[in-house]
C-alpha cells in the first residue's frame, strides 16, 4: 500500500501541482488534499463492501467540499457532534444517510439531529433512551426514529490504548458480557417512538489485522440472535493505512470477504436473517489523500542535528498524543547531496515537540527549505489546536492541475475574534 496520495509523484507534485508552487501560492504549514484520492478510496470502499453500507467517519477530516464528495460517491455519513452534523448540513449531505454517534449526547445535539432527520442514531447509554424517546415524538421523522445500541463486544484489537474502545475497561458502549446491552435493547423496544434497527461496535483504530474485526462480528450476531436478529449490523471503523514505507494497512476486499462470509455462518448457526452491515471508515478515506508542508526554520547542529520547522504539536499531535512515527521528505529540490540522520521538531515551546525523531534528509538541507510528511489527511486538520497561538494551517484541495483553498489559513484576527472580555 502507497504512502503517498494516488495522483502524486512523492514528494514532487500532487493532483498535478507542484508542492514548490502550493507554498508559494498559499504558504506553510498547509495541509493539501488530493480529491482525486478521496473519490478513488470511496469507490474501492464501496465496490468490496456492496451491497452493504459504508459511512465515511467525518471526525477524520470535515469540511463543505468532503460533505459534497463523500455524498456525490453514495457513501453514508458518521457525525459525533452538532459541529459535524452543521458541516453536513451546509454540504447539503442527504439527512437519511446519516448516522449520529457519541458517549455523551447533548440536549441540543440530539435536537439538531431529530430537527434534521438523520437517519439512525447510536445509543451509547441507558438514560439516552428516555430522552430520545420524548424528543422524537415530536421530530419530523413521523415520530418513529431508528437507533441503533452501540455495544463492547469484549475484543482487544491490540491498538495504542488511547484508541482501544472494544473491550471491556473503556468508557464507550453498553457490556454484553454484563447484559447492559441487553436491558438498554429492550428498553428501546418498549418505546413506540423508537425502533431497534440494529447493533453498533468500533474496536479501536489504526487495525492491520482482521482477527478482531471477525471475533466481533460472531459476537454481535449471536447478541442479534437474543433479539430476534435485527436488520443492522455496524463494525464502526478503525483500517489501518501504512505511515511509512514498509508498512501495512487493511486490505477491504480481505476485510469484505473474511467478515461477510463469517457473519453469514453465524447467523445460519443461530437461524435468523443476515443482517446488512455497514462500516465506518475515516482514516483509511482520507489519511493517505493528505500530505503536510513545512518550510525548515532553522539547522541546528550538535549532539544530534535538530532540523526546525514552521508548526509541529499544533498541526499534528499524534506523535506527542500517540507516539505516531512519519516519513519526511525534502519537496521539490533533487540534489545529489548524500543524507544525514536528523531530528525534526516543530517550533513550540515544548521538548515533546518532535515530529519526525528518525529521518533521513540531505545534508545541505538549510533554512527555506520546503520539507513534506505523507499521510496526514486523517487527524492531522481535524485535532490541530492554537497552541502557542499558532493559526492552524489552510486546507488546499488539489485535483487536475488545480489547487484551491477548501479552508483558508487562520489569522491572528481569528483568533481575537473570539477574545471578547
Ligand atoms: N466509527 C466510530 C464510532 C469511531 O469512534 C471512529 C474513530 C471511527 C468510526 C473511524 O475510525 P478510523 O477508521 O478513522 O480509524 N485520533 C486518533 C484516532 C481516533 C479514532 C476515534 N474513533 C488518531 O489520530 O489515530
Amino acid at each position: 500500500m502507497n504512502i503517498w496520495p494516488l495522483t502524486a509523484e512523492p514528494a514532487v507534485s500532487v493532483g498535478g501541482v507542484s508542492l514548490t508552487e502550493i507554498a508559494g501560492r498559499f504558504g506553510t504549514p498547509a495541509y493539501v488534499v488530493d480529491e482525486e484520492h478521496v473519490r478513488v478510496r470511496c469507490r474501492e470502499y464501496a465496490k468490496a463492501m456492496a451491497p452493504h453500507e459504508v459511512a465515511y467517519a467525518a471526525k477524520a477530516f470535515w469540511c463543505r467540499a468532503m460533505a459534497r464528495w463523500i455524498a456525490e460517491e453514495g457513501l453514508s455519513l458518521d457525525v459525533c457532534s452538532e459541529g459535524e452534523l452543521a458541516v453536513a448540513r451546509a454540504g447539503g449531505f442527504p439527512a437519511d444517510r446519516i448516522l449520529l454517534h457519541g458517549i455523551g449526547k447533548t440536549p441540543n445535539e440530539l435536537s439538531a439531529a431529530l430537527g434534521y432527520g438523520v437517519g439512525r442514531i447510536v445509543v451509547d447509554s441507558s438514560g439516552e433512551v428516555r430522552q430520545l424517546a420524548a424528543r422524537s415524538v415530536a421530530a419530523p421523522t413521523g415520530g418513529r426514529q431508528k437507533v441503533l445500541v452501540r455495544v463492547t463486544p469484549g475484543v482487544d484489537a491490540h491498538v495504542h490504548r488511547a484508541v482501544t474502545t472494544g473491550t471491556e475497561d473503556q468508557q464507550f458502549g453498553l457490556s454484553i458480557a454484563s447484559g447492559a446491552a441487553a436491558d438498554v435493547a429492550h428498553r428501546i423496544l418498549r418505546q413506540p417512538s423508537l425502533e431497534l434497527a440494529g447493533v453498533h461496535c468500533h474496536i479501536g483504530s489504526q487495525i492491520t489485522s482482521l482477527d478482531g474485526f471477525e471475533a466481533a462480528a460472531r459476537r454481535l450476531v449471536a447478541f442479534m440472535a437474543g433479539l430476534g436478529g435485527l436488520p443492522e449490523l455496524n463494525l464502526g471503523g478503525g483500517h489501518a493505512v501504512p505511515y511509512r514505507p514498509g508498512e501495512d494497512g487493511l486490505d477491504i476486499t480481505a476485510f469484505a470477504e473474511r467478515v461477510t462470509s463469517a457473519v453469514e455462518q453465524e447467523c445460519a448457526a443461530h437461524d435468523i436473517p443476515v443482517p446488512r452491515l455497514t462500516i465506518e471508515p475515516g482514516r483509511a478515506i482520507i489519511g493517505a489523500a493528505g500530505v503536510t508542508l513545512y518550510r525548515v526554520l532553522a539547522v541546528k547542529h550538535g549532539a544530534r542535528t535538530f532540523v526546525v520547522v514552521d508548526g509541529g504539536m499544533s498541526d499534528n499531535p499524534r506523535p506527542a498524543l500517540y507516539g505516531s512515527r512519519y516519513h519526511i521528505e525534502r519537496a521539490g529540490a533533487r540534489t545529489t547531496a548524500g543524507t544525514e540522520p536528523v531530528t525534526v521538531v516543530g517550533r513550540h515551546c515544548e521538548a515533546g515537540d518532535v515530529l519526525v525523531p528518525d529521518a533521513r534528509l540531505p545534508a545541505d538541507l538549510r533554512p527555506g527549505d520546503l520539507l513534506t510528511v505523507p499521510c496526514t489527511g486523517a487527524y492531522h486538520h481535524a485535532m490541530a489546536s492554537n497552541y502557542n497561538h499558532l493559526t492552524r494551517p489552510p486546507v488546499i484541495a488539489v485535483h487536475q492541475g488545480r489547487a484551491w483553498p477548501l479552508i483558508r489559513r487562520e489569522t491572528a484576527a481569528d483568533m481575537l475574534h473570539r477574545d471578547v472580555g
